[in-house]
């Protein structure tokens, strides 16, 4: 009973403290919200310096993982039987299409809102360290670059299983891409393809990638990125506080220790905390951050039903590898790739160049590799980090919102422009009729 007394206490929390003791508390003792500080800055709360874009992240993984896990009840990964099984929860399971919809429209919300999430950190020089020691933003924002590669790769491997001609065609001009690569191209497609077509090898693979290993990578590489925001002293905007702090003379701070979820005893887990006057500029977390937390939850839920609700899920005809989709497009995020190595295949007379080595290749390298080592190039002064537009980070901003808008061009092109033979069209023009090729 005591016991049944104990768990009780450290999964609910009061919504209206009525002391700083019981303020803290609530959140230092709950195995929910453990992890967050007990006290929190009024500027890491405003939902103008990060637009909570990390938060919806983690709300949408969720969302993916619990629609996710109830799809496996009723998908087979089988090529004979996968596509009647999405035809199945589309149309004869009660609720199927929602439920199927739901999954489909947070995956693609999921790619988008990690991909403004990582554009706001880089815009508000969210990646780099302030004053308090043991800090190493650096290292949470290659965190993060893993975390959208992976997000990326969670939704195209989840691409494959409907197994219908837009799944197949997708995957088959995705994986395409990666056959441009020098040396291990053909390889890498062998491995990830289990052989050299889109066959059952494949949608196994895909299948055990995208319900298995990326989801618990993700679940990892999240917990270590939630961690280190902690062991950084908090987001960056509130090193600005200390910077000022700083300068007025103030006495520093102490640092902290927190127990390890919220279940030892124990006083285990030392974390830095920022230098800040936690008087003049924080809050305590419960409720302040807590009842944020669940505007930001239900807004993304809403959101996410909202959408599910209007734009239905495409089911096209079963997957065919002797009739070519064409056009034959990749999954809307990789768009850009395949717009680029449309425009980089030059021919001049005989000669070819590689657009796939180009644009499938080397740019998206050269990119990754750049994001990768960003934080240790960027050297401006530590009064940027945490600002949005930093005024000695103008130069690298305006150069990162131009890529930013390339790709953005390049996606919309690729979406709404790109008829059959990749042929441009404007979206009001019909596109030719084509003989069906077999
Ligand atoms: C699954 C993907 C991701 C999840 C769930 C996630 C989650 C979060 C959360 C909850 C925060 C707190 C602030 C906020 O809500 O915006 C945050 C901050 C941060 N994230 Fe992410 N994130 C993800 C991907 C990324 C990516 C792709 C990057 C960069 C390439 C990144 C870099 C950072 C950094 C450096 C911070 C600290 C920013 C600051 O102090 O201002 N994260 N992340």
């Amino acid at each position: 009973m005591a016991a049944e007394k104990t768990i009780w206490k450290k999964l609910i929390w009061t919504w209206k403290p009525e002391s700083e003791f019981e303020a803290g508390d609530s959140i230092v003792r709950n195995l929910l919200l453990h992890w967050f500080p007990s006290k929190i800055t009024f500027r890491s709360l405003s939902y103008r310096y990060s637009f909570w874009l990390g938060t919806a992240s983690a709300i949408l993984f969720g969302i993916l993982t619990v629609t996710g896990v109830v799809l496996m009840f009723l998908y087979v990964p089988s090529v004979e039987r996968a596509y009647a099984s999405i035809k199945d929860i589309e149309f004869a399971v009660a609720f199927g299409w929602f439920l199927r919809g739901l999954h489909r429209i947070g995956a693609h919300l999921m790619v988008a809102v990690v991909f403004l999430h990582a554009v706001r950190v880089f815009l508000t020089g969210g990646y780099k360290n302030g004053v308090a020691a043991n800090q190493n933003r650096p290292l949470n924002w290659i965190i993060g670059v893993v975390l959208l590669l992976s997000t990326l790769l969670l939704s195209f491997t989840g691409y494959l299983l409907p197994w219908d001609q837009l799944a197949f065609w997708a995957i088959t001009v995705g994986t395409n891409i990666a056959l441009a690569a020098p040396v291990v191209g053909e390889q890498t497609r062998f491995l990830l393809l289990g052989g050299n077509t889109i066959a059952q090898g494949a949608l196994i693979r895909f299948y055990v990638l995208h319900c298995v290993f990326l989801p618990m990578l993700v679940l990892l590489l999240f917990a270590w990125h939630m961690w280190r925001i902690r062991k950084d002293g908090g987001l960056a905007c509130a090193d600005q506080l200390a910077l000022d702090q700083k300068q007025e003379k103030a006495p520093p701070i102490k640092s902290k220790t927190y127990s390890l979820l919220g279940i030892a005893g124990t006083r285990t887990v030392h974390v830095e905390a920022a230098l800040v006057d936690e008087d003049r500029h924080a809050t305590p977390a419960s409720p302040s951050l807590t009842l944020r937390l669940l505007v930001v939850i239900l807004a993304t839920v809403l959101l996410a039903s909202l959408m599910t609700i209007v734009v239905e899920a495409p089911l096209e005809e079963p997957a065919n590898p002797a009739v070519t989709s064409n056009p034959a497009k990749a999954p809307w995020y990789f768009l850009w790739l395949q717009e680029l190595v449309a425009d980089t295949t030059v021919r001049v007379g005989g000669l070819t160049l590689n657009g796939a080595l180009v644009g499938g290749i080397i740019v998206p390298g050269i990119l990754v590799g750049l994001l990768l080592v960003w934080p240790y190039l960027d050297r401006s002064s530590v009064r940027s980090a945490g600002i949005w537009f930093g005024s000695d980070r103008w130069r690298q901003n305006i150069v990162f919102l131009i890529i930013v808008l390339a790709i953005l061009i390049l996606t919309i092109v690729g979406t709404y422009m790109r008829g059959p033979y990749w042929g441009l069209y404007w979206p009001w023009e019909t596109w030719p009729d084509l003989p069906r090729k077999f």
